[in-house]
Protein backbone atom coordinates (compact mmCIF):
# COMPACT_ATOMS: atom_id res chain seq x y z
CA UNK A 1 0.00 0.00 0.00
CA UNK A 2 1.18 3.59 -0.75
CA UNK A 3 1.22 6.21 2.01
CA UNK A 4 -1.07 8.39 -0.32
CA UNK A 5 -4.05 5.44 0.43
CA UNK A 6 -3.54 5.57 3.95
CA UNK A 7 -3.47 9.34 4.48
CA UNK A 8 -6.36 9.36 1.46
CA UNK A 9 -8.91 10.36 3.73
CA UNK A 10 -7.40 12.88 6.23
CA UNK A 11 -6.45 14.53 2.14
CA UNK A 12 -8.61 18.05 3.37
CA UNK A 13 -6.71 18.18 6.90
CA UNK A 14 -3.15 17.94 4.99
CA UNK A 15 -4.18 20.74 2.52
CA UNK A 16 -4.60 22.84 5.27
CA UNK A 17 -1.47 21.84 7.40
CA UNK A 18 0.37 22.73 3.65
CA UNK A 19 -1.12 25.65 3.53
CA UNK A 20 0.06 26.78 7.22
CA UNK A 21 3.28 25.05 6.44
CA UNK A 22 4.08 27.78 3.58
CA UNK A 23 2.42 30.79 5.20
CA UNK A 24 4.67 29.92 8.42
CA UNK A 25 7.74 31.01 6.66
CA UNK A 26 6.88 32.74 3.67
CA UNK A 27 6.83 36.46 5.15
CA UNK A 28 10.13 38.62 6.31
CA UNK A 29 12.92 38.16 4.92
CA UNK A 30 12.61 37.25 1.46
CA UNK A 31 15.89 34.96 1.05
CA UNK A 32 15.16 32.94 4.04
CA UNK A 33 11.71 33.06 3.26
CA UNK A 34 12.83 31.28 -0.36
CA UNK A 35 15.51 29.15 1.01
CA UNK A 36 12.71 27.57 3.49
CA UNK A 37 10.53 26.92 1.07
CA UNK A 38 12.71 25.82 -1.20
CA UNK A 39 12.58 22.15 1.36
CA UNK A 40 9.08 22.54 2.38
CA UNK A 41 7.88 22.88 -1.34
CA UNK A 42 10.15 19.53 -2.35
CA UNK A 43 7.29 17.59 -0.03
CA UNK A 44 8.34 14.85 2.07
CA UNK A 45 6.46 12.39 4.14
CA UNK A 46 4.62 14.23 5.97
CA UNK A 47 4.33 11.65 8.67
CA UNK A 48 5.17 14.03 12.05
CA UNK A 49 1.86 15.85 11.24
CA UNK A 50 0.07 12.86 10.02
CA UNK A 51 0.77 11.13 13.32
CA UNK A 52 -0.29 14.55 15.24
CA UNK A 53 -3.69 14.21 13.65
CA UNK A 54 -4.66 10.69 14.30
CA UNK A 55 -3.12 10.55 17.97
CA UNK A 56 -5.75 13.86 18.45
CA UNK A 57 -8.38 11.56 17.10
CA UNK A 58 -8.25 9.82 20.84
CA UNK A 59 -9.16 13.02 22.62
CA UNK A 60 -11.82 15.51 21.64
CA UNK A 61 -10.30 16.04 18.73
CA UNK A 62 -9.17 20.29 18.71
CA UNK A 63 -8.86 20.84 14.91
CA UNK A 64 -6.91 24.62 15.76
CA UNK A 65 -4.62 23.24 18.65
CA UNK A 66 -3.88 19.72 16.55
CA UNK A 67 -2.76 21.85 13.45
CA UNK A 68 -0.76 24.46 14.75
CA UNK A 69 1.32 21.15 16.99
CA UNK A 70 1.38 19.47 13.67
CA UNK A 71 2.89 22.41 11.52
CA UNK A 72 5.24 23.16 14.45
CA UNK A 73 6.58 19.74 14.31
CA UNK A 74 7.11 19.16 10.60
CA UNK A 75 8.80 22.60 10.70
CA UNK A 76 10.92 21.62 13.71
CA UNK A 77 11.67 18.50 11.54
CA UNK A 78 12.62 20.59 8.53
CA UNK A 79 14.73 22.55 10.41
CA UNK A 80 16.47 19.51 11.73
CA UNK A 81 17.02 18.15 8.20
CA UNK A 82 18.48 21.16 6.91
CA UNK A 83 21.14 21.17 9.55
CA UNK A 84 21.56 17.44 8.91
CA UNK A 85 22.47 17.76 5.49
CA UNK A 86 25.39 20.55 6.94
CA UNK A 87 26.71 18.33 8.87
CA UNK A 88 26.24 15.53 6.35
CA UNK A 89 27.43 17.43 3.52
CA UNK A 90 24.68 16.45 1.42
CA UNK A 91 24.15 17.83 -1.76
CA UNK A 92 20.72 16.10 -2.48
CA UNK A 93 17.46 16.24 -0.66
CA UNK A 94 13.88 15.10 -1.42
CA UNK A 95 15.18 15.03 -4.79
CA UNK A 96 16.12 18.65 -5.24
CA UNK A 97 19.80 19.99 -3.82
CA UNK A 98 19.90 21.21 -0.25
CA UNK A 99 19.99 24.35 0.98
CA UNK A 100 23.46 24.23 1.32
CA UNK A 101 23.67 22.90 -2.48
CA UNK A 102 21.77 25.71 -3.64
CA UNK A 103 23.01 28.53 -1.98
CA UNK A 104 25.82 27.90 0.68
CA UNK A 105 26.23 26.68 4.15
CA UNK A 106 26.24 29.99 6.09
CA UNK A 107 22.89 30.26 4.55
CA UNK A 108 21.53 26.45 5.44
CA UNK A 109 22.90 27.20 8.98
CA UNK A 110 20.21 30.58 9.27
CA UNK A 111 17.70 28.74 7.29
CA UNK A 112 17.64 25.88 9.90
CA UNK A 113 17.44 28.66 12.68
CA UNK A 114 14.71 30.61 11.08
CA UNK A 115 12.84 27.46 10.43
CA UNK A 116 13.24 26.23 13.92
CA UNK A 117 12.19 29.87 15.03
CA UNK A 118 8.90 30.23 13.19
CA UNK A 119 8.16 26.74 14.75
CA UNK A 120 8.30 28.15 18.07
CA UNK A 121 7.03 31.55 16.94
CA UNK A 122 3.67 29.66 15.99
CA UNK A 123 3.75 27.40 19.73
CA UNK A 124 3.55 30.45 21.29
CA UNK A 125 -0.47 30.46 20.16
CA UNK A 126 -0.69 27.07 22.74
CA UNK A 127 -1.93 28.22 26.04
CA UNK A 128 -0.51 24.10 27.09
CA UNK A 129 2.72 24.30 29.46
CA UNK A 130 2.70 20.88 28.83
CA UNK A 131 3.41 20.63 24.98
CA UNK A 132 6.26 23.22 25.52
CA UNK A 133 7.94 21.31 27.77
CA UNK A 134 7.26 17.96 25.73
CA UNK A 135 8.81 20.04 22.47
CA UNK A 136 11.85 21.93 24.52
CA UNK A 137 12.82 18.36 26.08
CA UNK A 138 12.85 16.64 22.66
CA UNK A 139 14.43 19.44 21.18
CA UNK A 140 17.18 19.20 23.75
CA UNK A 141 17.95 15.86 22.79
CA UNK A 142 17.76 16.00 18.83
CA UNK A 143 20.94 18.02 19.40
CA UNK A 144 22.16 15.90 21.67
CA UNK A 145 21.62 12.87 19.01
CA UNK A 146 22.72 14.88 16.16
CA UNK A 147 25.73 15.44 17.95
CA UNK A 148 26.93 12.23 18.88
CA UNK A 149 26.21 11.78 15.12
CA UNK A 150 29.27 13.43 15.10
CA UNK A 151 31.46 12.20 17.37
CA UNK A 152 30.90 8.69 16.15
CA UNK A 153 31.69 9.33 12.72
CA UNK A 154 33.91 6.86 11.25
CA UNK A 155 33.98 5.01 14.95
CA UNK A 156 34.11 1.58 13.83
CA UNK A 157 34.51 0.23 17.69
CA UNK A 158 31.00 1.88 18.72
CA UNK A 159 28.55 -0.84 19.92
CA UNK A 160 24.73 -1.90 18.73
CA UNK A 161 23.59 -0.29 21.80
CA UNK A 162 25.59 3.12 21.48
CA UNK A 163 23.54 3.52 17.81
CA UNK A 164 20.21 2.58 19.27
CA UNK A 165 20.59 5.25 21.62
CA UNK A 166 21.42 7.89 19.13
CA UNK A 167 18.72 6.97 16.69
CA UNK A 168 16.47 7.54 19.69
CA UNK A 169 17.53 10.73 20.24
CA UNK A 170 18.18 12.08 16.42
CA UNK A 171 14.77 10.70 14.99
CA UNK A 172 12.82 8.70 17.53
CA UNK A 173 11.70 11.26 19.85
CA UNK A 174 10.47 13.40 17.20
CA UNK A 175 8.00 11.22 16.03
CA UNK A 176 7.03 9.80 19.50
CA UNK A 177 5.94 13.33 20.51
CA UNK A 178 4.01 13.85 17.26
CA UNK A 179 2.31 11.14 18.84
CA UNK A 180 1.74 11.93 22.54
CA UNK A 181 1.63 15.90 21.25
CA UNK A 182 -1.34 15.11 18.96
CA UNK A 183 -2.89 13.08 22.62
CA UNK A 184 -2.28 16.08 25.02
CA UNK A 185 -3.29 18.82 22.21
CA UNK A 186 -6.53 16.89 22.73
CA UNK A 187 -6.53 16.39 26.19
CA UNK A 188 -6.59 12.88 26.22
CA UNK A 189 -5.95 11.03 29.79
CA UNK A 190 -2.36 10.10 30.36
CA UNK A 191 -2.43 6.26 29.62
CA UNK A 192 -3.79 7.49 25.97
CA UNK A 193 -0.84 9.60 25.22
CA UNK A 194 1.35 7.48 27.27
CA UNK A 195 0.63 4.71 25.07
CA UNK A 196 0.50 6.86 21.89
CA UNK A 197 4.07 7.95 23.14
CA UNK A 198 5.33 4.62 23.20
CA UNK A 199 3.78 3.64 19.75
CA UNK A 200 5.37 6.60 18.27
CA UNK A 201 9.11 5.58 19.82
CA UNK A 202 8.82 2.61 18.53
CA UNK A 203 7.76 2.88 15.28
CA UNK A 204 10.74 6.07 15.36
CA UNK A 205 13.25 3.54 16.15
CA UNK A 206 11.94 0.88 13.02
CA UNK A 207 11.78 4.47 10.86
CA UNK A 208 15.17 5.08 11.62
CA UNK A 209 16.75 1.62 10.94
CA UNK A 210 14.55 1.34 7.72
CA UNK A 211 16.11 5.06 6.63
CA UNK A 212 19.60 3.54 7.12
CA UNK A 213 18.69 -0.17 5.26
CA UNK A 214 17.99 2.39 2.40
CA UNK A 215 20.83 4.25 2.48
CA UNK A 216 22.33 0.83 1.69
CA UNK A 217 20.15 -0.44 -0.83
CA UNK A 218 17.77 1.86 -2.39
CA UNK A 219 17.82 3.50 -5.17
CA UNK A 220 18.44 7.42 -6.10
CA UNK A 221 15.13 7.74 -7.84
CA UNK A 222 13.42 5.98 -4.34
CA UNK A 223 15.28 7.63 -1.48
CA UNK A 224 15.58 11.25 -3.45
CA UNK A 225 19.47 11.28 -2.86
CA UNK A 226 22.60 9.19 -3.54
CA UNK A 227 22.57 6.22 -1.82
CA UNK A 228 25.97 5.22 0.26
CA UNK A 229 25.69 8.56 1.13
CA UNK A 230 26.01 7.47 4.87
CA UNK A 231 29.05 5.18 4.68
CA UNK A 232 30.95 8.28 2.22
CA UNK A 233 29.94 10.28 5.42
CA UNK A 234 31.32 8.15 7.96
CA UNK A 235 27.67 7.39 9.64
CA UNK A 236 28.57 4.06 10.91
CA UNK A 237 25.00 2.74 11.09
CA UNK A 238 22.93 -0.92 12.19
CA UNK A 239 23.96 -2.93 9.07
CA UNK A 240 27.63 -1.69 9.31
CA UNK A 241 27.99 -2.15 12.71
CA UNK A 242 26.53 -6.11 12.61
CA UNK A 243 28.66 -6.33 9.70
CA UNK A 244 31.72 -5.49 11.42
CA UNK A 245 30.71 -8.33 13.39
CA UNK A 246 31.29 -11.08 10.76
CA UNK A 247 34.94 -12.21 11.15
CA UNK A 248 34.80 -13.14 7.87
CA UNK A 249 34.38 -9.80 6.42
CA UNK A 250 36.14 -7.53 9.25
CA UNK A 251 39.28 -6.97 8.31
CA UNK A 252 38.05 -6.02 4.38
CA UNK A 253 35.30 -4.09 5.94
CA UNK A 254 37.64 -2.10 8.00
CA UNK A 255 40.17 -1.54 5.40
CA UNK A 256 37.40 0.25 2.94
CA UNK A 257 35.81 1.95 5.23
CA UNK A 258 39.93 3.57 6.24
CA UNK A 259 40.06 4.11 2.75
CA UNK A 260 36.98 5.86 2.83
CA UNK A 261 37.94 8.14 5.65
CA UNK A 262 41.38 8.78 4.04
CA UNK A 263 39.70 10.03 0.64
CA UNK A 264 37.43 12.22 2.68
CA UNK A 265 34.16 11.06 1.20
CA UNK A 266 35.74 10.79 -2.44
CA UNK A 267 36.95 7.32 -2.43
CA UNK A 268 35.19 4.65 -4.15
CA UNK A 269 32.49 3.09 -1.70
CA UNK A 270 31.47 0.32 -3.80
CA UNK A 271 33.25 -2.54 -2.31
CA UNK A 272 32.27 -1.39 1.42
CA UNK A 273 28.57 -1.45 0.25
CA UNK A 274 29.05 -4.49 -1.34
CA UNK A 275 30.84 -6.35 1.85
CA UNK A 276 27.82 -5.12 4.12
CA UNK A 277 24.87 -5.63 1.46
CA UNK A 278 26.40 -9.01 1.39
CA UNK A 279 26.57 -9.99 5.17
CA UNK A 280 24.10 -11.00 7.43
CA UNK A 281 23.91 -7.39 8.64
CA UNK A 282 20.94 -6.62 6.26
CA UNK A 283 18.76 -9.01 7.06
CA UNK A 284 19.34 -8.67 11.32
CA UNK A 285 18.73 -4.95 11.12
CA UNK A 286 15.30 -5.99 9.25
CA UNK A 287 14.68 -8.08 12.02
CA UNK A 288 15.23 -5.35 14.87
CA UNK A 289 13.01 -3.20 12.82
CA UNK A 290 10.47 -5.89 12.74
CA UNK A 291 10.94 -6.19 16.33
CA UNK A 292 10.35 -2.47 16.95
CA UNK A 293 7.11 -2.73 14.87
CA UNK A 294 5.71 -5.21 17.16
CA UNK A 295 6.72 -3.36 20.05
CA UNK A 296 4.72 -0.17 18.80
CA UNK A 297 1.82 -2.44 17.63
CA UNK A 298 1.62 -3.78 21.41
CA UNK A 299 1.18 -0.38 22.83
CA UNK A 300 -1.63 0.47 20.16
CA UNK A 301 -3.36 -2.62 21.19
CA UNK A 302 -4.60 -0.77 24.55
CA UNK A 303 -5.84 1.99 22.61
CA UNK A 304 -9.98 2.16 22.21
CA UNK A 305 -10.82 0.74 18.91
CA UNK A 306 -11.25 3.99 16.63
CA UNK A 307 -10.58 4.43 12.69
CA UNK A 308 -8.05 5.86 14.06
CA UNK A 309 -6.38 2.99 15.30
CA UNK A 310 -6.17 0.95 12.15
CA UNK A 311 -4.85 4.30 10.24
CA UNK A 312 -1.68 4.01 12.82
CA UNK A 313 -1.68 0.18 12.77
CA UNK A 314 -1.30 0.50 8.77
CA UNK A 315 1.20 3.05 8.68
CA UNK A 316 3.79 1.20 11.09
CA UNK A 317 3.94 -1.67 8.71
CA UNK A 318 4.16 0.49 6.51
CA UNK A 319 7.06 2.11 7.39
CA UNK A 320 8.11 -1.27 8.54
CA UNK A 321 9.06 -2.08 4.88
CA UNK A 322 8.85 1.33 2.97
CA UNK A 323 11.10 1.57 0.17
CA UNK A 324 11.29 6.00 0.47
C1 LIG B 1 14.40 11.97 7.20
O1 LIG B 1 13.08 11.94 7.64
C2 LIG B 1 15.29 12.02 8.37
C3 LIG B 1 15.12 10.89 9.27
C4 LIG B 1 14.72 11.03 10.48
C5 LIG B 1 15.41 9.56 8.78
P1 LIG B 1 11.90 11.61 6.66
O2 LIG B 1 12.18 10.33 5.96
O3 LIG B 1 10.62 11.70 7.42
O4 LIG B 1 11.99 12.79 5.62
P2 LIG B 1 10.88 13.41 4.70
O5 LIG B 1 10.24 14.46 5.53
O6 LIG B 1 9.92 12.35 4.29
O7 LIG B 1 11.65 13.97 3.54
C1 LIG C 1 18.27 11.82 10.48
O1 LIG C 1 19.39 11.21 10.12
C2 LIG C 1 18.47 13.30 10.60
C3 LIG C 1 17.78 13.98 11.67
C4 LIG C 1 17.09 13.40 12.59
C5 LIG C 1 17.91 15.43 11.67
P1 LIG C 1 19.91 10.96 8.66
O2 LIG C 1 21.16 11.74 8.45
O3 LIG C 1 19.98 9.50 8.45
O4 LIG C 1 18.77 11.54 7.75
P2 LIG C 1 18.86 11.60 6.17
O5 LIG C 1 19.22 10.22 5.72
O6 LIG C 1 19.90 12.61 5.89
O7 LIG C 1 17.48 12.00 5.74
MG1 LIG D 1 21.61 13.07 6.87
MG1 LIG E 1 19.76 8.64 6.44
Amino acid sequence: MKLLDLYAKMKGELNAIERQLEAAVAEDESLLGESSLHLLQAGGKRIRPVFVLLAGRFGDYRLDELQRVAVTLELIHSASLVHDDVIDNARTRRGQPTVGAKWDNRIAMYTGDYIYAKALELMTQSRNPDLHRILARAMVQMCIGEMEQVRDFFNTEQSVRNYLRRIRRKTALLIAISCQMGAVASGADRQTSNLLYQFGYNTGMAFQIRDDLLDLLGTEKQIGKPPGSDIRQGNITLPVLLALQEPDRRDALLAEIGSIRESEGRGDTHTAIHLIRSSRGVAVAEEMAERFTSKALAALAGLPALPAKKNLSDIAHFINKRSY
